[in-house]
């Protein structure tokens, strides 16, 4: 795990990489929570600082990403914004905990966010296309962290919107951080075992699993995943 790019059945990776089965969850579905948690819990609170109370504003809402994040941020006791591209996957968003459901394809969600305050974090997957809307979007103090270049890779940043708000931008990867040190992969996975698992095990987090598909059909699951005509995790099942 956290190297993505490939699907086996064994892998050798570093130790400090491993996680224990959380309680409450059956192996097979396990496997939905190491790499959107670590992304998740790294972005969101050891980068970004999010803590209760603050307004989480989660571009995907309803992604594999997306699922896990709004319910992350429910149990700090934060309050959270989604965006999302039709009324099936922002009703899972709400049913999830989002009190703010914005459908990106006719909405505005600057508009909408701002009406609400503003965010103080937004937990970015499409880059360059949202860069200026997102840091509309924010409030004084807020951070963007963008995880994702879905909407390209170069934008223009208007420091002076930077400067009144005293924002931040912040882009990171999971696969590039080293194995130790702070911020590392070992420390990430060990913050997540400490501060998730527990949630996981009091049924505050789940798996969000929109598909499950037998190995040999990777393919398909892929296929799925592009038409876009899934909510969460798409799940590769390892029989016996
Ligand atoms: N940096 C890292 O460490 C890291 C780690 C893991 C994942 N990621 C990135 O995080 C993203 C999410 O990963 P995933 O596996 O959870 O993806 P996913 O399940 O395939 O979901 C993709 C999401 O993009 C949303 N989307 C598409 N166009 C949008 C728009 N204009 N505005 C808002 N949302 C839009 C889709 O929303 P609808 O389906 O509602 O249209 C969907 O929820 C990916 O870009 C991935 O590369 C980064």
């Amino acid at each position: 795990m956290l190297a993505g790019g490939g699907y086996a059945e064994y892998v050798s990776v570093p130790a400090g990489q491993v996680l224990p089965l959380p309680d409450g969850v059956e192996l097979p579905h396990a496997a939905a929570l190491p790499e959107v948690a670590c992304t998740v819990w790294s972005n969101l609170v050891m980068t970004a600082g999010l803590r209760a109370s603050r307004l989480l504003l989660v571009h995907g809402g309803a992604s594999g990403i997306g699922t896990h994040a709004i319910q992350v941020a429910r149990a700090l006791n934060c309050r959270v914004a989604v965006t999302g591209g039709s009324r099936n996957k922002l009703e899972l968003c709400a049913e999830l905990g989002a009190e703010i459901t914005i459908n990106y394809r006719n909405e505005d969600f600057v508009h909408v966010v701002r009406s609400a305050g503003g965010a103080d974090v937004i937990l970015d997957l499409m880059g360059a296309s949202y860069l200026d809307r997102n840091i509309d979007a924010l409030a004084d103090d807020g951070r963007l962290v963008i995880i994702g270049m879905q909407g390209g890779v170069k934008a223009e940043l208007n420091i002076g919107k930077l400067l009144t708000k005293r924002a931040g931008v912040i882009a990171t990867s999971l696969r590039s951080r080293p194995i130790g040190g702070p911020g590392g992969k070992t420390d990430i996975v060990a913050r997540v075992v400490d501060d998730v698992w527990p949630m996981v095990a009091d049924g505050l987090v789940r798996p969000v699993i929109g598909a499950e598909f037998p190995i040999a059909e990777a393919q398909a699951a892929h296929e799925l995943l592009a038409s876009g005509d899934v909510a969460g995790k798409v799940l590769l099942r390892v029989e016996d």
